[in-house]
């Protein structure tokens, strides 16, 4: 039987960012399935009844649909995915960006056999995804993609599947992420503490009104983002403009698309 609370998957969900938006949905009553692929059993014995722990490597799909079919037949609904498992390293752009891909393709299929079907999808990218670190230009790009996905896949998604998809970019948090040289070189103002992440993810989760949305979080403020112009008006525009052949080609019949 389905769970009678409603179900979140959170990626990432143990350490950082994660960790405050699993905390915050237990608090509100939600069963959240923490997917990492790192264990944390003091966390998740800390929360009782209401988390679960399921191992998940984000950036393997089959690993990702293991872990969504774990859940499912566990609660026998799934409300909400919280795309925020994130790493700098050589894997980045698989974690930061297919990982977030994998799993909106997975929610799509199971949020559509929810009993009201639909769902919320919050993923986590980062300031670095609107203007780039230096430091980190494979990152920065891996973030960028999972904001142009966001804006491309969300009016979709919301007419024909009653999902809702937004996107988190944060400033810098002090989370394990961060070397701790580099949070000490930046004054204490400039910090963006979980609690503004968690307060836009709640914010994403609570309002339906709410897709395509972009929020920056910096300090203790949230900021939703117009998306880019581009500036040779309609000329350009159009080469950005759905034509129906091409949509049916790719999105409704995907085997139809060139390997
Ligand atoms: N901390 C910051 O300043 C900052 C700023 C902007 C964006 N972000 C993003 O915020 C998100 C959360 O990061 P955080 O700062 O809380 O860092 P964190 O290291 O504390 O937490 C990240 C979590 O993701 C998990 N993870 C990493 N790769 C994974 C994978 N392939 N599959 C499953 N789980 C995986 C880790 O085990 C960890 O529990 C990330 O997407 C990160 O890129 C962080």
């Amino acid at each position: 039987m389905a769970s009678s609370a409603p179900v979140a998957i959170v990626t990432g969900g143990n350490s950082g960012m994660g960790m405050g938006i699993v905390e915050r949905l237990v608090t509100k009553g939600w069963n959240v399935a923490i997917a990492d692929i790192n264990p944390n059993a003091k966390f998740a014995e800390q929360l009782g009844d209401a988390a679960s722990f399921f191992k998940c490597d984000v950036a393997d799909y089959d690993s990702q649909a293991q872990m969504f079919q774990q859940v499912w037949d566990r609660y026998g609904r799934i409300d909400a995915l919280c795309a925020n498992a994130g790493i700098v390293d050589k894997r980045q752009i698989m974690s930061n960006f297919k990982g977030v891909v994998y799993g909106t393709q997975l929610a799509i299929h199971f949020m559509r056999k929810n009993s009201t079907p639909g769902g919320k999808i919050v993923a986590t990218a980062s300031v670095a995804a609107i203007v780039p670190h230096e430091t980190y230009p494979e990152y920065d790009g891996a973030k960028a993609a999972v904001v142009n996905f966001v804006r491309a896949t969300a009016r979709i998604l919301k007419d024909k599947e009653s999902i809702s998809i937004n996107t988190i970019c944060p400033g810098i948090v002090h989370t394990s992420i961060i070397p701790q040289e580099m949070v000490d070189a930046v004054s204490p103002d400039c910090m963006t503490p979980v609690s503004t992440i968690v307060a836009a993810y709640e914010r994403c989760l609570d309002d339906a009104s709410l897709f395509g949305k972009v929020i920056e979080c910096s300090t203790d403020k949230q900021f939703e983002l117009e998306p880019p112009t581009l500036a040779n008006g309609h000329y350009s525009v159009r080469a950005v403009t759905v034509w129906e052949p091409l949509f049916k080609m790719w999105v409704v019949c995907p085997d139809a698309m060139p390997d």
